[in-house]
């Protein structure tokens, strides 16, 4: 497999690590963003993560080689030249819709466009494209330098050929595709993780077990380096329930319904570590009380 250029856009948490993975194996990149702070942020982070990897010695280029292959951009002309464009921007379809017209405008013929999306089918983000048999879901995980596992989704309009490049692409940047063949409501991964939550938030709600005790028996009995409650707390339970709820409504399955005790939580602020309080409690610092 041969690859010129990636372009990503949305210069976030995922667009980062995206950008840092592809750029140590040797691909050049554009990262795009509507805010130049963000990209200036961007560079800055990226700068620092790629000089932990090389002062460890797990890279065998200099950090000046590695950054010297990401360049910036808050336009999206530079997707022109680009073999795969990845979307990463905020979880809202008509924020990704919309740049996925744009991108129509834009883009060669033989371009593959996917989304980083965490949820949203890629069948509905790729209907905002003339060429949605070029569209695939690219769902990595975060942080996205240390996570192997990219789930490669298929849409409904995707072709085999596009399919098929997702997983080459997955491999060539040294991470193992989980193929992901129907389009379906959170996918794989978090799919069985939002269920084992959700049992997980039920078993306390019915007043079985702590979470303390089940956060340490998961990283104990299942070698999980985070149980499910300190888990959430970091993610945010607001994020959860939303993902939650949009499978739900995607699926009517009585399975995604999200617990009472989880929407209790969220509508009295018990947000995680960002707002001091959820399944734990935290100091102005981040750190756990208990
Ligand atoms: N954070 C995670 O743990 C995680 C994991 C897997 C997938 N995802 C998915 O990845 C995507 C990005 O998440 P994130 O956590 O990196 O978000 P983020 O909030 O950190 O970053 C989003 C970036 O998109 C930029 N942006 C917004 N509108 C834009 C536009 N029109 N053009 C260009 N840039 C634009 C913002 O300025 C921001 O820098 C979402 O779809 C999310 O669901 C997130």
């Amino acid at each position: 497999m041969e690859i010129g250029m990636v372009f990503v856009v949305g210069a976030g948490t995922m667009g980062n690590g995206i950008a840092q993975v592809c750029a140590q194996k040797g691909i050049s990149i554009v990262l795009n963003d509507i805010s130049q702070d963000a990209l200036d942020k961007a560079v800055k982070n990226i700068n620092w993560s790629v000089s932990k990897f090389v002062d460890k010695g797990r890279l065998s280029e200099s950090v000046e080689t590695i950054m010297g292959r990401i360049q910036t951009s808050t336009g999206l002309d530079e997707a022109r030249n680009a073999d795969l464009v990845i979307e990463a921007v905020f979880e809202d379809l008509k924020v990704k819709q919309e740049i996925v017209k744009k991108l129509d405008e834009v883009v060669g013929d033989k371009t593959i466009l996917a989304s980083n999306t965490s949820a949203i089918p890629i069948t509905e983000i790729a209907s905002a494209s003339t060429r949605s048999e070029n569209f695939i879901g690219l769902h990595f995980f975060n942080p996205v330098p240390m996570m192997a596992a990219v789930e490669v989704i298929r849409g409904i309009t995707t072709t085999d050929e596009a399919f098929q490049y997702g997983a080459d692409f997955v491999r060539y940047i040294g991470k193992e595709p989980i193929l992901v063949n129907r389009d379906i409501a959170g996918f794989i991964l978090n799919r069985i993780n939002m269920l084992s939550n959700m049992e997980a938030y039920r078993l306390v709600e019915q007043g079985v077990a702590t979470p303390e005790d089940i956060d340490k028996g998961m990283r104990l009995a299942f070698g999980r380096k985070m149980g499910p409650f300190e888990t959430a707390d970091l993610v945010g339970l607001d994020v959860q329930l939303m993902a939650y709820s949009s499978t739900y409504e995607e699926e009517k399955d009585p399975r995604f319904y999200p617990p009472t005790i989880l929407r209790r939580k969220v509508l009295a602020g018990h947000f995680g570590r960002k707002t001091g309080r959820g399944w734990y409690e935290y100091d102005e610092n981040g750190n756990r009380k208990d």
